[in-house]
């Protein structure tokens, strides 16, 4: 697989939910790589601040909405830029057994954790393909690798996310595109609080996670896994996997 190095000078770098988190600390280290830098977030705000601070340009848009993922893809075409690579990052949680989940919460998971992504990912690719270059990145997650009971519908979504890009890597490698997944365990962001649950302690700092994100992205990495014990967990068995979530995701 090809390593993007290089295409920094093709194109610029789009990270959605770049806003916090994760994405800002992506964004930064592309940054460093000399990427001309464009951030989504929703919250237009905290955006502006984390596009200043990055010297980037920024697009709100409401992924949980209908038609938004195409709008903003065409939005940033539209205004001239080309996109040697994205990262498909935005996204959220929730928790709770399954059938107390609002509705409403379920519906804007997938809608951004599910359907956005695979948008994105769609046109993102129709251009690098067309191209013959390009680099996508898509923010799963481990709870793509096992069931997630008390989590059910968000480690559902990461591991439709997570099939879905091991998928169309092969299907892209053949027009010089590289494709990522990045599953990440338990971060230091607003995330938890956001799905309503307790952060998990010792949580890895976003910055340390896209420090070790970016540099396998950049080699092509299939599968990125940020840390030594996260890594070693995917030779647990599923199963055992699965009833060592229900432990630690059940409430009370
Ligand atoms: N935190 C973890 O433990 C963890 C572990 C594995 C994977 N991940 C994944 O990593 C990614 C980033 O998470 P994070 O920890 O950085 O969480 P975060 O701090 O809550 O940031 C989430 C980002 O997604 C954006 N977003 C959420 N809903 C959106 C919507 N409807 N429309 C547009 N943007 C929306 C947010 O934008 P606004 O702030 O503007 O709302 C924010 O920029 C997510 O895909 C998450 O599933 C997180």
């Amino acid at each position: 697989m090809r390593s993007f190095d290089g295409i920094e000078a093709r194109g610029a770098a789009l990270v959605t939910g770049a806003s916090r988190g994760l994405g800002f600390a992506l964004a930064e280290q592309l940054k460093k790589r000399g990427f001309e830098l464009i951030l989504h977030g929703r919250d237009g705000d905290a955006l502006k601040d984390a596009a200043e601070k990055l010297g980037a340009a920024y697009y709100t848009a409401d992924l949980s909405q209908d038609g938004a993922a195409e709008a903003l893809y065409w939005r940033i075409k539209a205004d001239g830029f080309t996109l040697s690579v994205l990262v498909n990052n935005a996204g959220l949680g929730a928790s709770g057994e399954a059938w107390t989940v609002p509705g409403p919460r379920d519906t804007g998971l997938i809608a951004v954790n599910v359907a956005a992504a695979t948008k994105l990912t769609k046109l993102f690719l129709k251009d690098a393909c067309g191209r013959g270059y390009g680099a996508l990145l898509n923010v799963c997650s481990v709870g793509a690798f096992q069931p997630g009971p008390y989590t059910a519908s968000y480690y559902a979504s990461k591991a439709y996310l997570h099939s879905y890009t091991l998928a169309v890597r092969e299907e892209a490698k053949k027009y010089g595109v590289t494709v990522c997944s990045l599953c990440p365990g338990p971060l230091d962001t607003e995330f938890f609080e956001r799905a309503g649950v307790r952060k998990p302690r010792g949580a890895m700092s976003a910055e340390k996670a896209a420090e070790y994100a970016v540099k396998k992205f950049s080699k092509g990495k299939k599968t990125i896994v940020p840390g030594f014990l996260n890594r070693l967990a995917r030779a647990v068995p599923a199963a055992l996997r699965t009833r060592f979530v229900a432990s630690l995701k059940k409430p009370g």
